[in-house]
């Protein structure tokens, strides 16, 4: 009894511990002031389709920006180099990874109780079946509540983000209490689901139910006072799309109506409001069009 008593009490002086060196959440100062001096949102800006960077380029070019991507040196980094701060990878990543979609979750505890946070470690990684994987970060004291019911119920909605629902999205990653839910902080409205029990977030675009399949653990990393990291496979069990924001055959969303927003570094997002395209090639069709490629054609292994 008194051995586990202390365990519990090293537990939480470790967690205490690793509170106070954990930084991760980045104080923006007097923000309100800051935003003030910015230009307001501008709603109804319209999605602008140009041409690609460099329109002309022929196979073999690389970027064909006369060496200047290629004028600097790389750094090289050890991200488990005992100099080397969490809190420097966090950001380098964040801000070199980008622009992230966020796929918003919708769980249940095993008492029902609800819950709804974003998430930027985030991405849908195939269709066939439909898979998705959410990153859970190690934190001082206890694992997100997100993944603590993923675990318990195996169910989620995954929800997407679009620009008018940032703030409400952003409100909801607060370190709410356990159970409390941040359904009520975010104001966003409830639909039911079919195959699983949380439910749907009403003013998302598209809706994903879905199953865990797989859970990975990194428990060689935890560290003293610190929540395991862990990442969440998951399988989609139905979808739902919003009426008119896709094509009849809803295999397709409307980019206007979408309105993604994606998660930069620090505590920047980023709108899409301009797009170019880029053709998906074939090796048979492009071969007489380039030298370079007839040349690798004639090279490759195995021919005459
Ligand atoms: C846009 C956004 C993206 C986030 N992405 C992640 C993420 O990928 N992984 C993570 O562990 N926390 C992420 N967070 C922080 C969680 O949302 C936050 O810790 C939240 O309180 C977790 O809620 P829960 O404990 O109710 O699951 C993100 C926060 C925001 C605002």
């Amino acid at each position: 009894m008194a051995s586990s008593a202390s365990a519990t009490a090293a537990a939480e002086s470790n967690a205490e511990t690793a509170q106070k060196n954990y930084k991760i959440v980045q104080d923006a100062g007097d923000f309100a002031e800051t935003e003030a001096q910015r230009p307001a949102f501008d709603q109804a800006k319209p999605i602008e389709v140009t041409q690609s960077p460099y329109p002309q380029w022929k196979y073999g070019e690389g970027v064909p920006d006369n060496g200047a991507s290629l004028a600097q040196k790389h750094h090289e980094i050890d991200p488990y180099h005992p100099d080397r701060p969490m809190i420097n990878n966090y950001r380098l990543l964040v801000s070199g990874i980008a622009p992230r979609p966020v796929g918003f979750l919708s769980t249940i505890n095993n008492q029902g109780r609800k819950n709804l946070s974003p998430f930027s470690y985030f991405q849908v990684i195939d269709h066939d079946p439909p898979m998705f994987i959410v990153g859970f970060s190690s934190r001082p004291g206890r694992v997100k509540d997100t993944y603590r019911n993923l675990k318990e119920t195996g169910e989620c909605v995954i929800n997407t983000v679009s620009e008018n629902m940032i703030e409400a999205v952003n409100a909801s990653s607060i370190d709410a209490p356990y159970g409390v839910s941040e359904w009520d902080v975010s104001g966003l409205h409830e639909a039911p689901s079919t195959t699983v029990k949380p439910s749907r977030v009403a003013e998302s675009v598209f809706n994903i139910e879905g199953k865990v399949v797989d859970i990975k653990e990194f428990t060689d990393h935890q560290q003293p006072g610190m929540s395991l990291a862990a990442t969440v496979l998951i399988k989609a069990t139905r979808f739902w799309v919003k009426e008119g924001t896709a094509d009849p055959e809803y295999s397709h969303i409307d980019l206007e109506k979408l309105r993604p927003v994606g998660q930069l570094g620090g505590i920047s997002y980023g709108r899409v409001v301009s797009t170019f395209e880029r053709p998906r090639t074939k090796w048979s069709q492009e071969v007489p069009k380039s030298d370079l490629l007839v040349k690798l054609d004639a090279e490759k292994p195995g021919h005459q």
